[in-house]
């Protein structure tokens, strides 16, 4: 049986990954330090739901299934001789690595966060690859970065790489990066890193860059409510749609930052785990960095906002949308063409969101309403504080 490494098993995607993939027949250990949880403490917020410790989540699990495949330790990828002793013990033959702080506004909200973010990802990353040198130079390492790397350029959007011709001659070069967010810069300085590392050690490394994810529930999750993942709808961590479906299942109007012309890329929750199996059983070759799009759909902001109004109404429910001024400094209207083929070619098919999938998740949120905090979902943070 392979065995795969989760880095960030505490997380929103990591956790539904640990559980799919111990599923299907891989050894799984996940890897923590909860400093999504201490973020969580100083601002105040908290998941739609109650989340388990990982302990618990972990002995549920194998308890449900009867088998003994999760493990978890505790540990901060920024301590070198942990994540090297981790790789010794586990001996994996996949890496995911989920473990940084995913937030923009986070990394927005002054300088120390900028710092403790860019800090933690590329610090974090780096500590990685000297482990993998040393210790599994064969080890794939799956490497979660985002589409908003690219920024909105008014070209179409490869998959990491652009040939260009240049006074008679051509390069195929990294993708010109124009990141949104010091966050979205830890994830471009990341990708640096990481072609450095195949091209210079010969390391096998997939970069997948991910586009906003949405969604509760998986296969696994809906097995126990102790089982649930982190679904946050906050200014910090919450992403659009299921900010969006928050708002409209507690009465709020749907906040849609500046024109609502902002596009982006988007997937659900279960096309993240799809996305990661298919990668995991396409691995990059020895000395190869190779760059997948992890995204199924493209929308804008207000088409968002108008597909969870449509749904709403369907269940009685009058969700208003209001424009409120961009916290955030992004083009109001720009060219957007991202291409997604390489997934497309190994098999992806992708669960494109639909009004029943909406009010599914609807209904779930209203369940749980009386913990909606609606302080946490008006945005505070602006990048040009
Ligand atoms: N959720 C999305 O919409 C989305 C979109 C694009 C990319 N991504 C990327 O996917 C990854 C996972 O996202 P998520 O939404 O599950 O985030 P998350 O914050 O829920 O999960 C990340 C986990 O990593 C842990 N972590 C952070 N730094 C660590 C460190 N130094 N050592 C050990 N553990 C550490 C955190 O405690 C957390 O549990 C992130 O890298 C994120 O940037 C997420």
């Amino acid at each position: 049986m392979k065995k795969v490494l989760i880095l960030g098993g505490d997380g929103y995607l990591g956790w539904p990954t640990a559980m799919h993939l111990a599923k299907k027949n891989f050894i799984v250990h996940l890897v923590d330090n909860f400093s999504k949880r201490t973020i969580e403490n100083e601002n105040s917020i908290t998941p739609l739901n109650k989340i388990e410790t990982m302990k618990t989540r972990v002995g549920l699990w194998n308890q449900i299934n009867n088998k003994k495949k999760l493990t978890f330790s505790f540990g901060d990828l920024l301590n070198h001789r942990f994540i090297y002793e981790e790789l010794k013990r586990f001996k994996p033959d996949h890496i995911i690595h989920y473990a940084e702080q995913p937030s923009a506004p986070y990394s927005m909200a002054g300088r120390s966060q900028a710092v403790f973010t860019q800090k933690n990802n590329i610090i974090g990353s780096l500590n990685l690859l000297f482990g993998i040198k040393k210790i599994c130079p064969n080890a794939h390492l799956l490497k979660l970065g985002t589409m908003g790397v690219y920024g909105t350029p008014n070209i179409e959007i490869e998959e990491g790489f652009l040939k260009i011709k240049h006074k008679g001659r051509s390069e195929n070069a990294q993708y010109p990066m124009k990141p949104h967010s010091y966050y979205h810069c830890s994830k471009a300085s990341d990708s640096v890193n990481l072609y450095f590392a195949t091209r210079t050690w010969k390391l096998r490394a997939t970069d997948l860059n991910q586009g906003v994810v949405y969604g509760i529930d998986t296969p696994q999750t809906v097995l126990e409510n102790k089982l649930s993942t982190s679904f946050h709808y906050d200014h910090i961590f919450g992403t659009v749609i299921n900010r969006f479906m928050v708002q409209a299942a507690s009465n709020m109007p749907l906040l849609v930052y500046g024109t609502g012309n902002q596009t982006r890329t988007f997937l659900n929750i279960n096309d993240t785990l799809q996305c990661v199996e298919l990668a995991i059983k396409n691995p990059a070759k020895k000395g190869e960095y190779k760059v997948r799009n992890q995204f199924t759909e493209v929308f804008s902001v207000k088409e968002l906002a108008l597909l969870v109004q449509k749904a709403s109404r369907e269940i009685g429910i009058k969700a208003k949308i209001r424009y409120i001024n961009n916290p955030r400094t992004e083009m109001s209207q720009h060219y957007y063409k991202p291409t997604n083929k390489s997934f497309l070619k190994i098999g992806l098919k992708p669960k494109k969101i639909s009004p029943k999938f909406i009010i599914n998740n609807l209904e779930k949120i209203y369940k749980l309403r009386k913990n909606i905090d609606k302080k946490i979902i008006i945005p505070k943070i602006k990048w040009n504080n």
